[in-house]
Formats: C-alpha cells, sequence, structure tokens
C-alpha cells in the first residue's frame, strides 16, 4: 500500500502542542506517512477574514484524511474587532472553521469512543454495596450525526414575514402569532432520513465489528415526535439485520441522570448533532474528561481526527506545556483504525494505558492539580514528558 498523506491542522492554542506529539507517537509507533501542514484558524481570520482558507480545503480534497488540533473561536463583536484593520468594514464575517469543515465535505459521523483507562485517578468511581467504592469500566461509543439538527444553522432572530405565514399554518405556532418579531427567535431541527439511515447504519455495523452488544438510540421521541421519531423509527428497521444486537432507546435527560448509575451497561449510542453533542461530553467525563476525549469525523471520502477539547488559551503560552495529549494521540489511533493500520493503534492504546497503569508520569488534569507553571514542581509532567513515557512503553 502506497504512504498516505496526512493534512496536519495543527490550528490555535494547544493544538500547536498536541499535535506534533501526537505526530512522534505516530511516527515511533512504524506509522509511516507524509504529513503537509495546513493552515487553520484564528490568525487566518484576523489576516485574511477566512479561519479556514480554499488552499486548506483544496489539501484535505486531495489527501482525504486530516489530523486537527484546536481552533481558538471568538463572539461576533470581538470578531469583528480583531479582523486586521485592511478587511475591517468589507463583509466579512466569521464562521467556525470546523463547521465548515463538516459542512464542506459532509462530514456526517461524528464518532467519540469514552473508554476508562485502568488506574486513572480521573475514573468515574460510585459507592457500592455498604462502604465498598465501584470503579465500573466505561466502553461506550457515541455516534453524534454531525451535519443536521439544531446546528444546521437555519435560524432566525425576527423571522421574515413569509416564514412566519408558512409557520402559522402550523396549528401549534398560533400561540405565537402575536410575539413581535424583534422579540421572536426560532432555530430548526432538521432530520433527514438519508442521514438517520446512514449514522444508525455505521453505528449497527460498528457494533456487529467491534463485539458490543447494544446501539442505544438516545433521543426524545415522546416530545420531539418527528424528528427523534425519525431517528428511532430508524433504529428500529435496521436492528432487524442485526439480531444479536438488541436496540435499547433512551431519552436524552434520563441518560444523563443515568449515566452515572450504570454506564457500564451501554455499549454504542446513536444521537442527533446537539443531544449528541451533550450525550458525549458526558461520558467523556466519567473517563477523564477533556485530556482523554478524541473524535473522528466521518463522511464519505474525507475524514478529519480531532480532540474534543479546544485551544484552551490560558496555557497556550506556558513554556514547557502542560496540557495532556492523550486525547490528541487517541484521535491519531482513530485515524490509524480508519486506515485499517488497527495493530498500529492497538499498540499505541496499550502503551497509553501502560503509562497510566503505572502512574508515574501524569498531566497535571490528572493529578487533579490546577493548571498553570508550578503544576511541574508539584510533580506533574510536561506534554513532552508525557508523550515521551508512552514512546518508552511502546
Ligand atoms: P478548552 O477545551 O479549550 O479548555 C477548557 C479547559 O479544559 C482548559 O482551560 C483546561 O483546563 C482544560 N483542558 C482542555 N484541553 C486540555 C488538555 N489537553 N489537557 C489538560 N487540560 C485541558 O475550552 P474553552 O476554554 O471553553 O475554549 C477555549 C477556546 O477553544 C475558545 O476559543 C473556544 O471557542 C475554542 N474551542 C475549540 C474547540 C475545537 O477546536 N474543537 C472545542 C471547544 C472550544
Ligand atoms: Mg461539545
Amino acid at each position: 500500500m502506497s504512504k498516505p498523506t496526512i493534512v496536519s491542522m495543527p490550528g490555535d492554542g494547544i493544538g500547536k502542542v498536541v499535535l506534533p506529539a501526537a505526530i512522534k507517537i505516530l511516527e515511533k509507533a512504524g506509522f509511516e506517512a507524509d504529513y503537509v501542514h495546513a493552515d487553520i484558524g484564528w490568525e487566518f481570520w484576523e489576516k485574511e477574514g477566512n479561519p479556514l482558507p480554499d488552499r486548506t480545503i483544496d489539501l484535505l480534497e486531495k489527501h482525504k484524511v486530516g489530523l486537527f488540533g484546536a481552533i481558538t473561536s471568538k463572539p461576533k463583536t470581538e470578531a469583528a474587532k480583531e479582523l486586521s484593520p485592511e478587511l475591517q468594514g468589507k463583509g466579512f464575517e466569521y464562521f467556525s472553521p470546523i463547521v465548515g469543515m463538516r459542512q464542506r465535505f459532509q462530514l456526517d459521523l461524528c464518532i467519540r469512543p469514552c473508554r476508562s483507562f485502568k488506574g486513572n485517578p480521573l475514573n468515574f468511581i460510585r459507592r457500592g454495596k455498604g462502604d465498598s467504592i465501584e470503579e465500573p469500566e466505561v466502553d461506550v461509543v457515541i455516534f453524534r450525526q454531525n451535519t443536521e439538527g439544531l446546528y444546521a444553522g437555519v435560524e432566525w432572530t425576527d423571522p421574515p414575514p413569509h416564514i412566519r405565514e408558512a409557520l402559522n399554518t402550523h396549528p401549534k405556532f398560533k400561540r405565537f402569532n402575536d410575539v413581535p418579531g424583534a422579540g421572536l427567535a426560532i432555530s430548526t431541527r432538521i432530520f433527514t432520513q438519508a442521514a438517520c439511515d446512514r449514522i444508525v447504519g455505521e453505528a449497527f455495523k460498528y457494533a456487529k465489528k467491534f463485539g458490543y452488544k447494544s446501539v442505544t438510540i438516545c433521543e426524545k421521541p415522546n416530545v420531539i415526535r418527528e424528528t427523534s421519531g425519525m431517528m428511532l423509527e430508524t433504529g428500529r428497521r435496521i436492528q432487524r439485520d442485526y439480531p444479536d444486537i438488541q436496540l435499547w432507546n433512551t431519552n436524552i435527560d434520563a441518560q444523563m441522570m443515568w449515566l452515572t448509575k450504570n454506564p457500564e451497561d451501554y455499549g454504542i449510542i446513536v444521537a442527533g448533532n446537539m443531544f449528541g453533542d451533550i450525550v458525549s461530553d458526558g461520558f467523556a467525563g466519567l473517563v477523564g474528561g477533556l485530556g482523554f476525549a478524541c473524535s473522528a469525523n466521518i463522511g464519505k471520502e474525507v475524514a478529519v481526527f480531532e480532540p474534543t477539547h479546544g485551544s484552551a488559551p490560558k496555557y497556550e503560552k506556558l513554556n514547557p506545556s502542560i496540557v495532556n495529549p492523550v486525547a490528541m494521540v487517541l484521535s491519531a489511533c482513530m485515524m490509524l483504525d480508519h486506515l485499517n493500520e488497527t495493530e498500529k493503534s492497538k499498540a499505541i492504546r496499550d502503551a497509553i494505558g501502560k503509562t497510566i497503569a503505572e502512574g508515574k508520569v501524569q498531566a497535571y488534569d490528572m493529578m487533579k492539580l490546577t493548571g498553570g507553571p508550578d503544576v511541574i514542581s508539584q510533580g506533574a509532567a510536561t506534554t513532552e514528558a508525557l508523550a515521551n513515557a508512552i514512546i518508552e512503553k511502546l
């Protein structure tokens, strides 16, 4: 097989630290690839009025696989202020480059595995019988629909008259009829059957391939009857092709309540964009939080792998860096799986597991310290030291 070319997009802040650390680990694991750098993030908003330049899109289009660190984004007014003076007032509008990538390449599957590593001090524990403490092993993979739902961007404050007119044809809109335009904000929740088929279908395929016993549709079909209902019906239909895998159905609110009660019972979870965002953060919190949360955005052609965390500007300038590279490294492992390099991804995950189990080298978050330059004198590892410890276990 020819050597793949990986589009490397460090982005902003700590993205510039964790991505090189992950690439170093990939190299030490024997993964042979070429890396091309691509520009993305705040710097390019300021300088060019576009945080996702066309040249980056072209590189992704050409090479199909991207590793992405993190970006900084800021609210509308701040974004406008920070645009370089010669671009101001020329109609540039900030748009999230992550959402941009997802929409441009139809990266409709967002996969977020949440697996506990034995010995991670951040693992969720709960009270068992008597005085006992239980540490359930969490192994949940969230499949979040990534391009539709409440994040589709079809929304208005003060909707134009023809929209109001159309909405008025729905009997349940009648009670909003008298609300003045400026006092009315509407965000639509759009699901398509094709997208439901794809996310649920891929979730069942994954469950079968990796031996999960259940697929849970986590929505709210008793209230949001049309969209959540479509997802649940899709689950029921597709499950018929997988008699050995159970279909479970939970409501997002109840799921968050049960999160800490029996997280070990869940396997694959499927949800729309918003609920998938919520439930994946919930499960990530049980297995170490942002320092451990990895994700894949997968389309039919292009795939981009990224940690869930952002650019953590607080730590951007710390030298040496103290942030945990594991989330980025686990995202890189998902890339290896995508490229069918599963032996190498397993080797890296095992090396992370051994490093954590041994407990000698820990990032500040694992020691439950408040981040800052002094964590190193308190025994926390630098980003580099933790990456090197993983490499040693390889
Ligand atoms: P954040 O994820 O950047 O950081 C929140 C806090 O989590 C940090 O202050 C730190 O305490 C901790 N943290 C994050 N990553 C860590 C790591 N690898 N190791 C150890 N601790 C870690 O979220 P925040 O502060 O809300 O946003 C900062 C910027 O990042 C904003 O501009 C935001 O828009 C952007 N952002 C970008 C994302 C992305 O690129 N995918 C996702 C979330 C936020
Ligand atoms: Mg989120």
